[in-house]
């Protein structure tokens, strides 16, 4: 008598088991990187965070280049992030920024749970590539995906001097949006 059998385990149920261990839906698709979920809500979901996201960038670049002058005025980074929390608190989803270099302005902005220390692992080489995954949270889905931040321009030197001549991603942001189903 094997293992299985003292178990109550017939041959049929182990087949089974495995089978089922194929089909059940992977939640996480930032390990292999090419292989997106193609399921509607998400792919409705990841492209409302990448509007969102050309949105957010844009506005800080342009806050920076317009209103930032001097290392003592108000950053950019700031701005957005009172942003962020504004839409936080009506309700529509969370986003943080996140440093990713060993110089971090606010303790806040370090990369936290998991999800978002891989992340940073992956985006701090640089490129446009994005990392996701699908979370289950009280019931809900959400996806949670983040997007590199690169020295767009020397400017951002004026206050972050050890970002000077990186190439890579300097920062991130860290989306958390529930699945539109
Ligand atoms: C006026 C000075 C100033 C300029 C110019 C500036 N930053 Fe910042 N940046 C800050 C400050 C201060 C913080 C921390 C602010 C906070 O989180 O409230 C910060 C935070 C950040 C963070 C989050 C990590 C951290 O250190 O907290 C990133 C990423 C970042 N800035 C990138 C940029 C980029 C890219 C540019 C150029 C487009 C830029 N910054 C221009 C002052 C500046």
């Amino acid at each position: 008598m094997n293992v299985f059998n003292k178990l109550g385990l017939t041959t049929g149920a182990i087949a089974f088991l495995v089978l089922a261990g194929t089909l059940i839906p992977k939640t996480s698709y930032a390990e292999k990187g090419a292989a997106a979920s193609q399921d509607p809500a998400v792919v409705r979901t990841r492209q409302q965070i990448k509007m969102l996201d050309d949105l957010f960038k844009n506005a800080i670049v342009l806050i920076d280049q317009t209103y930032v002058k001097n290392p003592s005025d108000t950053s950019a980074a700031a701005a957005g992030k009172a942003l962020f929390a504004a839409m936080k608190k009506s309700g529509w989803y969370e986003v943080r920024l996140l440093g990713l270099t060993d110089t971090i302005g606010d303790p806040d902005d370090l990369p936290k749970d998991n999800f978002e220390k891989s992340a940073a692992l992956k985006l701090r080489p640089g490129g446009n590539q994005t990392v996701e995954e699908v979370i289950q949270k009280d019931g809900k889905g959400y996806l949670r995906m983040a997007t590199g931040i690169p020295v767009v321009s020397e400017h951002c030197v004026m206050c972050h001097a050890n970002f000077k001549g990186d190439k890579g991603n300097v920062g991130a942001l860290s989306y958390t949006v529930p699945l539109i189903k």
